[in-house]
């Protein structure tokens, strides 16, 4: 990875229940110790990390290098499977077993499922403690790492237990994601590109003009793209905390993204690569509706595949619209829906019909049969 000089940008999450950085740039994980120093006042006397161990394997001794005492660290396997309340339990346990208090602080230090666990797990230790988000993976630096949603699976769906806690500062450092399986890279890119779609014009005319760049992570290139995705998500969080509204247009490619997620039994396709599909139907939803035009969903959809290969799909558009009904972003049985408004701009409608739903997935799965795209 290429890096011209020591470099980190900072944004503001301000919200009414939380007030905090986000620093994305290079070289923040082997200074952590002092940079939390100078946010929480002094270091706390018992530091937890939660981490998996293939990316404690790779990238702990960095971690490490800024602590004069170690933090206790604890381990969750990698996979959703383990994105469960038992995994928070058993974490919770080895928590008072290694002396944790209230005055403890704990360290997410992983990908987005690490994230979610760890802030659950800070959530509800001592009814809250303080904690740290050093996202690992290119999703979870622009996306999950931002905003306080963090929680667990259940046996009946994704994401069913959670709460609203915010981390104290997260920490994105562009350099560990040198060790990220390149198909991760591409499908967290997805969700820049939404970024670009609903708020932010200029990213997506970077991310057109810099395809190579980025895919060959740049550091530069992905500092770029990294801070002004995490931009957009805290303008938008700072705005609508509690997704009354705005917020909502973060959900963009995520109405059939889900669905396919959840028809595939999310074995086949990583989060990103479903909401790359979702926001190619969800193009000519808006094409159809000329919320954009023809030219604009075209240029669109080609940024979509410049960051693929999207995985192919098989499966029947009537299956996925019945598999939207079951999204629970939908409140009192009404559809919402998140349109583009030209380039840079989005919209929630709420009076997308099945029929458009099912035009926008058969037009989807013609592509994506053709591919890898
Ligand atoms: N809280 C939110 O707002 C929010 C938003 C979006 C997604 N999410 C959640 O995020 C989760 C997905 O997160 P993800 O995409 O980061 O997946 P992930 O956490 O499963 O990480 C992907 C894989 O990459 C490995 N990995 C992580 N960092 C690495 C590195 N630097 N080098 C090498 N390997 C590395 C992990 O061990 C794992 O195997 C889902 O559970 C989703 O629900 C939450
Ligand atoms: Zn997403």
């Amino acid at each position: 990875m290429l890096y011209d000089k020591y470099s980190v940008q900072t944004i503001r999450v301000d919200t009414p229940s939380a007030r905090y950085d986000v620093f994305a740039g290079t070289g923040l994980l082997a200074n952590l110790a002092p940079r939390i120093e100078r946010i929480a006042g002094r270091l706390p006397r018992r530091i937890f990390v939660i981490t998996s161990p293939e990316i404690w394997g790779v990238w702990g001794e960095t971690l490490l290098s800024s602590f004069a005492e170690p933090p206790v660290t604890l381990f969750l396997p990698p996979g959703e499977k383990h994105k469960t309340m038992a995994s928070v339990e058993k974490l919770l346990r080895q928590m008072v077993a290694a002396g944790g208090d209230r005055g403890s602080l704990l360290i997410a230090f992983g990908g987005g499922i690490v994230g979610d666990v760890g802030g659950f797990t800070a959530a509800t230790f001592m009814r809250g403690i303080p904690y740290v988000q050093a996202p690992t993976t290119f999703l979870a630096q622009v996306d999950s790492s931002v905003g306080g949603k963090t929680g667990v699976n259940l046996p009946e769906g994704k994401n069913l237990v959670g709460s609203f806690h915010h981390p104290i500062a997260v920490f994105a450092d562009i350099g560990v994601l040198g060790t990220l399986p390149e198909r991760e890279l591409r499908a967290g890119l997805m969700e820049s590109i939404k970024a670009g779609i609903i708020r932010d014009r200029s990213l997506v005319r970077f991310m057109e003009e810099h395809v190579e760049d980025i895919l060959r992570r740049d550091g530069r290139a992905l500092e770029k793209v990294i801070a002004a995705s995490i931009k957009m998500k805290a303008d938008v969080v700072n705005r609508d905390e509690r997704e009354s509204g705005l917020r909502m247009i973060l959900n963009f490619g995520h109405t059939l993204g889900h669905a396919i997620e959840q028809v595939t039994r999310y074995k086949a396709l990583l989060h990103g690569e479903a909401v790359g599909w979702g926001m190619v139907a969800a193009l000519h939803v808006a094409s159809r509706r000329r919320t954009i035009s023809g030219s604009q969903a075209e240029r669109l959809e080609n940024l979509i595949y410049a960051y693929g290969p999207l995985p192919p799909l098989k499966l029947r558009p009537a299956k996925l619209v019945a598999a939207t009904g079951a999204d629970k972003k939908n409140v009192g049985g009404v559809r919402r829906f998140v349109l583009p408004v030209g380039i840079g701009d989005a919209g929630v409608v709420e009076d997308v019909t099945a029929a458009e739903l099912e035009a926008a997935a058969s037009y989807m799965l013609a592509q994506a049969a053709e591919n890898p795209r």
